[in-house]
């Protein structure tokens, strides 16, 4: 890793720093041992954020209502504004920046409750388990078609499995119709690259895209989430802007399926890559749930939140985050944390006592805690189960040091993922 910069007396950490993308497992640990809170910095910001790395206090950022995750809510002047510097230095056109910063992720108080009371009905434990006959009937498909992708008798299964299970749910749940699901996958890569002005593209034709299906829903109702949306809309404009309906529909797809491809991606890779509790899984079926809890803390794909702001001055340990100041959560870190976790680095799928108890932050925590975790957590049960009943003897198809990463910031996922089936 890099030499740390300081600014003011404080370290400043690379956020993009190669080695820090490449094992965020162990060099966060590294970084959280020196010191509970750090700078950190990454291309296109004016000014270092700080990121906070321990359990408990990544917890009281995410659940101290003194954090607000839109900086308009920080009273006075003077917040750095992360949000503008990213939109520039990515190049996204003023007209479309609301459709990604005034997401329910971004709203606090009333806003944000009044977002989420819109959706939050159709991911409840209820109506999730209602769901996984589907969701478990859309994996024997995909299983049963993966022979027929095999390649030399190597199929990759980020591409075969991991990624069209969760998007084919999600855009069933939406009323995404089937014809245009593959055009949300390119779009989604756009969305994410780096490159600056990459993002503009793909977030007009996103957003065209919504916007025209919001029309053609209209005039066909269905029993789908995008039409309860438009009925909230067209019966009390009040409750849900134009706006507000797009970036609903783009949020719910987006983080429907890109997390949880990686979550059925990297867990079946460190399955495969553990003998010992590949084994313990297979002799054990009923273990999937608390396996499932392990694989978000140990290999969990999103690895810091997005950004908080203090709204007034706030003590973490020594240090003081200054009103309108930037703190990130570093999910990853929290995830590690001896003070939490015994031997964090080992993976135990029998580790949650209970079976059932979340005691990781990989879904967030707090008032923003992910809305999606029960589908998603039901999604890693089906998919684990059943590739692991069907493929007795599943391997992986390279050497585990030669599974190429893709680098995305805050991500942690497989490019690909090439297995023989056995
Ligand atoms: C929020 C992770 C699956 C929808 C979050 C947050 C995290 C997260 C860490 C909190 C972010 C923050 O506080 O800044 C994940 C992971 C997933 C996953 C790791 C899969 C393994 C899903 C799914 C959906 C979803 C399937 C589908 C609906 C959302 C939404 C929010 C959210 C709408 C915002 C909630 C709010 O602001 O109140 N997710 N997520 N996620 N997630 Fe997920």
């Amino acid at each position: 890793m890099s030499t740390p910069g300081t600014t003011s007396g404080t370290t400043v950490v690379d956020l993009f720093d190669p080695q820090l993308a490449s094992d965020p497992f162990r060099g966060y640990s590294r970084l959280r041992e020196q010191a509970p809170m750090t700078r950190g910095s990454f291309p296109g910001l004016s000014s270092p954020i700080w990121i906070v790395m321990r359990y408990e206090d990544v917890r009281t950022v995410l659940s101290d209502r003194r954090f607000v995750n839109n900086p308009a809510n920080v009273p006075g002047a003077d917040v750095q504004n992360i949000r503008e510097d990213l939109i520039e230095a990515r190049g996204i056109p003023r007209e479309y920046a609301p459709y990604i910063l005034d997401s329910v992720l971004d709203a606090d108080g009333d806003d944000h409750l009044r977002l989420r009371r819109l959706v939050s009905r159709a991911f409840t434990a209820r109506r999730v388990a209602e769901l996984r006959p589907r969701v478990e009937a859309i994996t024997e498909d995909l299983l049963d078609r993966l022979p027929g992708h095999a390649e030399d008798g190597v199929v990759d299964l980020i591409e075969h499995f991991a990624y069209p299970l969760p998007i084919t749910v999600i855009c069933e749940l939406v009323g995404i119709p089937e014809e245009d699901r593959p055009r949300w996958r390119e779009w989604g890569r756009g969305l994410f690259s780096l490159e600056p002005g990459a993002a503009s593209k793909p977030l007009r034709a996103i957003v065209d895209y919504i916007h025209d299906l919001v029309g053609r829903r209209r005039a066909e109702p269905t029993g789908d989430l995008l039409t309860g949306l438009i009925r909230a809309h067209d019966e009390d404009g009040d409750r849900l802007s134009d706006t507000e309906l797009v970036t609903m529909v783009l949020t719910l797809v987006l983080a429907g399926h890109e997390t949880t491809a990686h979550l059925i991606g990297n867990g079946t890779a460190a399955l495969l890559t553990h003998p010992d509790q590949l084994a313990a899984l297979r002799d054990d079926p009923g273990l999937l749930p608390r396996a499932v809890h392990e694989l978000m803390r140990w290999c969990g794909p999103v690895q810091g939140t997005r950004i908080r702001y203090a709204s007034e001055d706030v003590p973490i340990g020594d240090l003081t985050v200054r009103r309108g100041e930037p703190v990130m959560a570093v999910l990853v870190s929290a995830n590690y944390d001896p003070r939490r976790f015994d031997d964090p680095e080992r993976l135990d799928v029998t580790r949650e006592s209970d079976g059932h108890k979340e005691v990781h932050v990989g879904f967030g925590h707090g008032l923003h805690y992910c809305l999606g975790a029960a589908l998603a957590r039901q999604e890693g049960e089906v998919a684990f189960g059943a590739l692991l009943r069907r493929h007795p003897r599943l391997a992986l198809a390279v050497a585990p040091e030669d599974l190429s990463r893709q680098f995305l910031p805050f991500s942690w996922r497989l490019a690909r993922l090439p297995v023989r089936l056995g």
